[in-house]
């Protein structure tokens, strides 16, 4: 080999390692994004108008209408999460059997289903059997703050309304006149139609930001490319009437953003007795087993940030948003989905560089499987906590002298079991974002299910110990099937014992359709 060649051919090496750092560079530590002057109005929401000036950012956006690709445990088709019975599209094999049973009572109970793009989140919401579209006053029986993650037209109803919005009924805002599809999640949910500077439009981050000294403007460049995200992919809650504008949504991070910190912070929050304290908060009460329960939302923000990639300054929009190339011009894919998708797995490989597609693919299903195992064991064990109370309570036998108190103890940490559970249940990696965290949350469920499942035992003297022994899919099957033209049939709620448990509604025709109100006072909803 001639010495010039080997020069060049260290140069190169050298130069490709260069390459390949500053590559990852380029993905987390730019200080300045980029920004413009659109001349779009600056209260523009739907995404159609940025089509012009923004024609790759448009066109990827529009990706996220794919709505037909699975990865092993997540993708993109809105598949019913309990069905492993049913094949695609309805059913998944990496479905969990027993959500419906876990939150009986709820309006959880009656829908559930994998999320898939932001362009649907107008569409999915509005069809959703969690919202009522049978009462004869054509009410939907949940806040209207529901809408605050769906649409970015919230900034005007809450210019309009103030905290008057939040608890007025979701359904007020149903109609075609009120939201578009295209206002769905769009440009202006992230983005300063002026400038394109990222922003914060959601009440609750911006109330967060506040309590907690902090000023979006001073935040640096990587931590708006997280928090945007932030806004809709954590967990909240509706303020009790007392404690603050009533059903206005808060972000529980005082304490801390782990299951443990949550758990703590609803011991209070609820609502207030005769003396003014705080109760601790429900968002309902099990059918089944009477416990007040807390149901976590999505914490995918609250998992990642102390996870391997979020301690180490990684952001959301570095896997979920991989850069392009195009023209030359570094730009951001906005197909906000699994990054599994991708055959070559480029999300991951602009710092990966070294590592293949299928290790990387093959490291995430490592931990993808072994979360899953620990969430299924988990849940059926809050299942059989949930039957050890059902069954103590109604026990007529010879009780514990101290039976209230065990039973205060078991109500408490069949609460907590679950919480733990739903921390990852609700969380959308299966593990990926915080394998070490979600396996611990993991096995604290675990515990204080067996916990409460001892106490109810010890309750009864043992007498309910015989009722348990056995399989939990025998003595409690998972609920298939259940929602809200189901309950109104009493001959099928007599089917199960736990759905027996469940009042019978009374029967009426459905009053919406999407977005259609189909009975005779159609013509009366509201106009804005
Ligand atoms: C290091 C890469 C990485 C980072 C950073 C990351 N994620 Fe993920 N995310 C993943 C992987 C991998 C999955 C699992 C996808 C699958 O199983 O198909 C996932 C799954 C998801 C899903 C479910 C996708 C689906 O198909 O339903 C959502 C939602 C999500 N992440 C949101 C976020 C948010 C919000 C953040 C920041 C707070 C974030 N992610 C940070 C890699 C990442
Ligand atoms: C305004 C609220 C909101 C914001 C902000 C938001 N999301 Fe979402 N996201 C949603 C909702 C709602 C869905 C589910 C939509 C549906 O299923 O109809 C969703 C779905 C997803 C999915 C699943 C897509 C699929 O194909 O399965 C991913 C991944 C995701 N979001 C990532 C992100 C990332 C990354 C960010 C920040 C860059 C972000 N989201 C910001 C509300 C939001
Ligand atoms: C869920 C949040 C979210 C939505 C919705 C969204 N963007 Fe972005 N956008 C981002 C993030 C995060 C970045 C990266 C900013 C950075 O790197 O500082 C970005 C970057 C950009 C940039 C800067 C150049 C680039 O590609 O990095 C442009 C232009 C842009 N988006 C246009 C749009 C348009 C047009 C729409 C609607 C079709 C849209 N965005 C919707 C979050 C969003
Ligand atoms: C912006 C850069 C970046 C991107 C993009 C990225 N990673 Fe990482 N990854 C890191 C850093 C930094 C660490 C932590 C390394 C350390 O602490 O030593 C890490 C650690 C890991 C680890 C070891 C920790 C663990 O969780 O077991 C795995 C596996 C991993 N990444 C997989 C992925 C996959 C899969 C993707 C794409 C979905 C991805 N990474 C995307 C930067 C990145």
């Amino acid at each position: 080999m001639n010495k010039r060649f080997v020069a060049v051919a260290v140069l190169l090496a050298g130069f490709t390692g260069v390459v390949a750092l500053t590559g990852c560079n380029d993905v987390s530590t730019d200080l300045k994004a980029p920004t413009y002057a659109t001349g779009i109005d600056k209260n523009e929401l739907s995404s159609k108008a940025f089509m012009q000036k923004f024609p790759s950012q448009y066109a990827s956006y529009m990706k996220n209408n794919e709505s037909e690709v699975m990865t092993e445990y997540k993708g993109s088709i809105a598949y019913h999460k309990n069905d492993n019975v049913n094949s695609l599209p309805n059913g998944f094999k990496n479905a969990q059997p027993y959500l419906k049973n876990l939150w009986m009572g709820y309006p959880f109970m009656y829908e559930y289903n994998e999320p898939r793009g932001h362009t649907h989140a107008v569409e999915d919401f509005v069809n959703i059997d969690r919202l009522d579209a049978f009462s004869a006053d054509g009410k939907g029986h949940m806040p209207a703050t529901c809408w605050n993650c769906k649409t970015p037209r919230m900034m005007q109803w809450i210019a309009k309304y103030g905290d008057d919005f939040w608890s007025k009924d979701v359904n007020e805002f149903r109609s075609k006149e009120m939201v578009t599809q295209e206002e769905a999640i769009s440009c202006s949910t992230c983005h300063d139609p002026a400038t394109m500077e990222l922003r914060p439009y959601s009440e609750p981050l911006q109330d967060w930001l506040k309590r907690s000294g902090q000023d979006w403007t001073k935040l640096s460049r990587n931590e708006k490319r997280t928090l945007v995200c932030a806004q809709c992919h954590v967990e909240y809650y509706f303020t009790e009437k007392g404690n603050g504008p009533n059903k206005r949504p808060v972000f529980p991070w005082d304490l801390g953003k782990n299951p443990d910190a949550f758990y703590e912070y609803y011991k209070t929050h609820g609502k207030k007795d005769a003396s003014g304290k705080e109760g601790p908060f429900a968002d309902w009460v099990h059918a089944v087993s009477k416990v007040p329960m807390i149901k976590m939302q999505h914490p995918d923000y609250e998992t990642f940030q102390d996870g391997p990639h979020g301690a180490a300054g990684v952001s959301c929009a570095d896997c979920h948003m991989q850069y392009m190339r195009e023209d030359g011009k570094k730009v951001s894919s906005h197909w906000m989905t699994s990054p599994l998708k991708d055959k070559e797995m480029r999300a991951c490989r602009q710092c990966h560089a070294d590592k293949t597609a299928e290790y990387l693919r093959s490291r995430v299903h490592y931990i993808q499987e072994k979360t899953f195992s620990k969430l299924l064991e988990a849940e059926r064990h809050s299942v059989k906590a949930h039957e050890a109370i059902r069954l103590a309570n109604a026990y007529t036998g010879e009780r514990a002298q101290n039976y209230d108190t065990l039973m205060q103890e078991a109500r408490e940490m069949v609460r907590k079991g679950q919480l733990y559970w739903d921390y990852v249940s609700a969380e959308n990696s299966i593990g990926f974002h915080n394998p070490t965290k979600q396996l611990n949350a993991l096995m604290t469920s675990y515990e204080s299910s067996q916990k409460a499942i001892d106490l109810a035992q010890q309750a009864t003297m043992f007498g309910i110990s015989p009722m348990l022994a056995g399989n939990i899919e025998k003595l409690v099957p998972p609920i298939l099937e259940m929602s809200r033209e189901l309950q109104q049939d009493e001959a099928f709620l007599m089917r199960h014992p736990w759905t027996k448990m469940l009042p019978v509604m009374p029967k009426h025709e459905r009053v919406w359709k999407g977005q259609d109100r189909l009975d005779k006072m159609a013509n009366a909803a509201p106009k804005m």
